[in-house]
């Protein structure tokens, strides 16, 4: 398959691997995964990061494998892990290309596709990797929610370098409308800030939020369809329920099964 990865995308993890953490937090988003059922045996963390939800996973118990492109953030992963006395399986790779000869129980890609140059595609190509039976889990940046505003104001100001954008976004996240906006809309993922204010005082966060060099926006109702077009049964949003919930976050969480039983089981 062509890859969709993008070079301008490496360099700026490279840069500011994400997302900067702490233990702490490693032990909030283990919890919050075992209350939404997001366990399993085995586990392909595609777009890893610096290794939270990796760790979180093989802290339930899993055998997670967590794969990304930027060398900076699979270091900074495997001293948390050791920091958090777990055992991951690390690889360096660009989803587009990565060759496995398993299947997995779960697949995991939180906050990754939007970043290629091909979301579409890259759901293709990860859903692939589903076990029968298994379970395919993403997240994505919503297309309707309001918080887009402060995210073009930022690219609209900032142009097309991440240091000014940086500038730009610490004066719109200042500006009176934003506090509400923030509040509302900007953090749907769990974590032990108090607020998003407290989120992106860390640079790494803030450039990851609001100074991305690219970013695609998806409808749930887009990714629901993509869902049932690879053959799986859609099962789960969250946030859930209302239209608002459709609408109003930042980010979307997504779980389909691909139909079957396990083979692990
Ligand atoms: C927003 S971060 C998400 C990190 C992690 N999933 C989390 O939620 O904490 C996106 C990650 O995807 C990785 N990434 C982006 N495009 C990729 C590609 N084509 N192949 C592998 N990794 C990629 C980046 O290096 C970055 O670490």
């Amino acid at each position: 398959m062509r890859s969709y990865g993008l070079k301008f995308v490496k360099d700026q993890y490279e840069k500011y691997p994400y997302p900067s953490y702490d233990r702490r937090e490693t032990i909030v988003i283990a919890s919050w995964l075992k209350q939404r059922g997001l366990q399993a045996n085995r586990i392909i963390d595609i777009g890893c990061g610096t290794g939270l939800w990796s760790i979180a996973f093989a802290m339930n118990g899993s055998h997670v494998t967590a794969v990304d492109f930027s060398s900076a953030s699979l270091s900074h992963a495997a001293k948390m892990a050791d920091e958090c006395g777990v055992s991951i399986t690390f690889r360096r790779a660009d989803l587009f290309s990565l060759e496995t000869s398993e299947t997995y129980d779960l697949v995991f890609c939180n906050g990754v596709l939007h970043h290629t140059a091909n979301a579409r595609n890259g759901f293709r190509r990860i859903s692939g990797f589903v076990d029968r039976g298994g379970l395919l889990a993403i997240s994505l940046y919503n297309r309707l929610s309001p918080f887009r505003l402060a995210k073009f104001l930022v690219q609209g100001f900032g142009r097309g370098n991440i240091e000014a954008r940086k500038l730009v976004a610490r004066t719109v996240v200042s500006l009176p409308l934003s506090t509400e906006i923030l509040a509302f809309s900007g953090r749907s993922q769990p974590g032990p800030s108090s607020s998003v204010r407290e989120y992106i005082s860390r640079d790494e966060n803030l450039v990851d939020l609001l100074c991305h060099a690219h970013t695609s926006y998806h409808s749930v109702w887009e990714v629901e369809k993509w869902y049932v077009d690879e053959g799986f049964q859609f099962i789960k949003r969250f946030p859930s329920g209302s239209i608002s919930a459709a609408i109003l976050p930042n980010l979307v969480f997504y779980v389909g099964k691909r139909p079957g039983s396990l083979t692990s089981s």
